[in-house]
């Protein structure tokens, strides 16, 4: 690869920010973009609550179907790095896209309320980046309110999370009483209101070598200041200790506070992340094998399908992750699955209030390609002949279920049709019982479920009736441990699309009743 084409890959940051609903995660992104100059003013990327988005076709679909399309890349330039944050819809949105997104990203931001502390949704998206092994930087938000005491959320970190932390800085007080932050890496203070807290209006304040305020300042006097002193000891003798490496096994988080909303922390913490975030990394193929990002050819994978971006033209857009080497617009490529040659010349990329076509993008980036139906999740296209597939992606256990069938008996080739295609998008999980073969869906969002039912019937005209049959904890096992009898009224037997058996257990009772009754059988959450 030409170094110039090397220096474009290095300079690549791609980051997602994962979180539970109202931690600040809209809010957070709207200040990075605001610090690269993506967007002029805040509320942009919130626009979607506040009906305040533009126009086109597909914003509409968007709207109605509270799917966010125009805020899922964001691309942006700061500080000669070029970032590209995936969004991973937290809210009614939620779904395995939202998994397979942590797919594509190289590391993760973690948003934190610090008044609520890890939530469920930070917690199962956490668990996707930690099986992945990304470093993970945690950013504890909302310091201008009161919450949990600094201690206790790192705690909640290594006990509910099970990860090592080290705080990078630290707050003096918080809510009204919030001074500032001692930021232990960069050996400083950031005061939070300089009218009041500070000397001559200044925001930063040196520390010296015994890591405190040289002589005179009036925030030696409060007893928050010594407080966050007493801390910081305590966290160098006892707490963890840096470590990069840790950093980068995602064994290690380094902790950020602030607030997000008075803009507080927020800068420091970009600069220092994009410190120690990494930049493009290895992807591995089936055989396991490695592919270098700056391998002169070019290769990548969908992570996403979005579909019915314009009713119109029933399009739909496949995310592409860019594993290595460099996208020219028209070039040809091969899908790995069919060994097709492809033409890539309709393409977008997008940025945080548009999009527009790309002409060019390098490992790292993320585009989005025009698909008439070439594509599938997971799906790998390569260059010349580079001749490589992307490891599986892995599938996610589904949470929620319903048994799906057509209203109409006489439409049953359209149901059949359509329900094959959507599942083949990766849009739902279907399973069959044995016995009956009853059709049951399984989604990890109820969203899921609405737009399955929306295009069986405007896409394929299939009216479906759908009935709930509530939650259930869905584990897979091996096909040679199978015995149908293992089957009992508290779990349902079913077998996926690849026809792997997997048991629809009603709770974690009968979960741990199985468990004992055939300890030989190994019950598996991924596969
Ligand atoms: P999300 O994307 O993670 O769901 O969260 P979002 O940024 O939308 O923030 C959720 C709520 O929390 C918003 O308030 C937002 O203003 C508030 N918030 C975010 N960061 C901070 C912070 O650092 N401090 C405080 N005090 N609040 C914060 P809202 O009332 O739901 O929305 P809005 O009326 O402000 O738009």
């Amino acid at each position: 690869m030409e170094q110039y084409l090397k220096d474009e890959v290095a300079s690549r940051r791609t980051f997602a920010i994962i979180s539970h609903p109202d931690a600040g995660k809209t809010t957070i992104t709207e200040q990075l973009l605001l610090f690269g100059g993506a967007i002029r003013q805040a509320g942009t990327v919130k626009g979607k609550k506040t009906g305040k988005f533009a126009t086109s076709d597909w914003m509409e679909i968007e709207k109605q179907r509270g799917i966010s399309v125009t805020s899922s890349v964001m691309q942006f330039e700061y500080k000669e790095k070029k970032i590209n944050i995936l969004d991973t819809p937290g809210h009614e949105d939620f779904s395995e896209d939202t998994y397979r997104t942590l797919m594509a990203v190289d590391s993760a931001v973690m948003v934190i309320d610090s008044g609520k502390g890890i939530e469920p949704q930070t917690k199962k998206l956490f668990q996707v980046c930690r099986m992945r092994g990304i470093p993970i930087f945690t950013f504890i938000n909302k310091l201008d309110r009161d919450g949990k005491e600094p201690l206790e959320l790192l705690e909640e970190l290594e006990e509910v999370l099970e990860i090592d932390s080290y705080p990078m800085n630290w707050p003096i007080g918080m809510g009204r009483g919030l001074l500032g932050l001692y930021d232990n890496y960069n050996k400083r203070i950031e005061i939070h209101r300089p009218e009041v807290n500070g000397k001559d209006n200044e925001r930063v304040v040196e520390l010296n070598a015994a890591g405190e305020i040289e002589g005179d300042h009036p925030i030696k006097k409060s007893s928050l200041y010594t407080q966050a002193l007493e801390d910081i000891e305590l966290l160098n003798e006892a707490g963890n200790a840096f470590s990069e490496e840790k950093i980068a096994n995602g064994e290690l988080t380094p902790v950020f506070f602030g607030s997000a909303l008075t803009n507080f922390g927020v800068q420091t913490f970009l600069d220092t992340f994009l410190e120690f975030a990494p930049s493009p990394t290895a992807h591995k193929d089936t055989a396991g094998e490695e592919v270098d990002p700056y391998t002169n050819e070019f290769s990548g994978f969908v992570f996403k399908i979005q579909a019915n971006m314009n009713p119109a033209h029933r399009d739909r857009i496949a995310f592409i992750r860019i594993c290595s080497g460099e996208f020219d617009r028209g070039m040809d490529v091969t899908l790995a699955r069919t060994k097709k040659k492809i033409k890539l010349s309709n393409s977008t990329q997008f940025m945080a209030e548009s999009r527009e076509t790309v002409q060019r993008a390098v490992a790292g980036d993320i585009i989005g390609l025009y698909d008439t139906g070439n594509f599938q999740i997971g799906d790998t296209i390569f260059e010349g002949k580079l001749n490589v597939e992307f490891e599986k992606l892995p599938q996610f256990t589904p949470e929620l279920f319903m048994k799906v069938s057509a209203k109409n008996v006489m439409k049953q080739k359209s149901f059949h049709k359509g329900v094959q295609q959507l599942v083949q998008e990766g849009a739902i999980q279907l399973y069959k019982t044995y016995h009956t073969e009853d059709y049951i869906l399984g989604a990890v969002g109820q969203l899921q479920f609405e737009v399955f039912q929306y295009r069986m019937l405007h896409e394929y005209n299939s009216e479906v009736i759908m009935t709930p049959i509530g939650s259930k904890i869905a584990r897979w096992i091996k096909p040679e441990d199978l015995d149908v009898n293992m089957s009992s009224s508290r779990n349902l037997l079913v077998r996926d699309r690849y026809d792997h058996p997997l048991f629809l257990f009603e709770n974690q009772f009968a979960m741990r009743w199985f468990a004992d009754k055939y300890p030989n059988v190994e019950l598996s959450s991924l596969l």
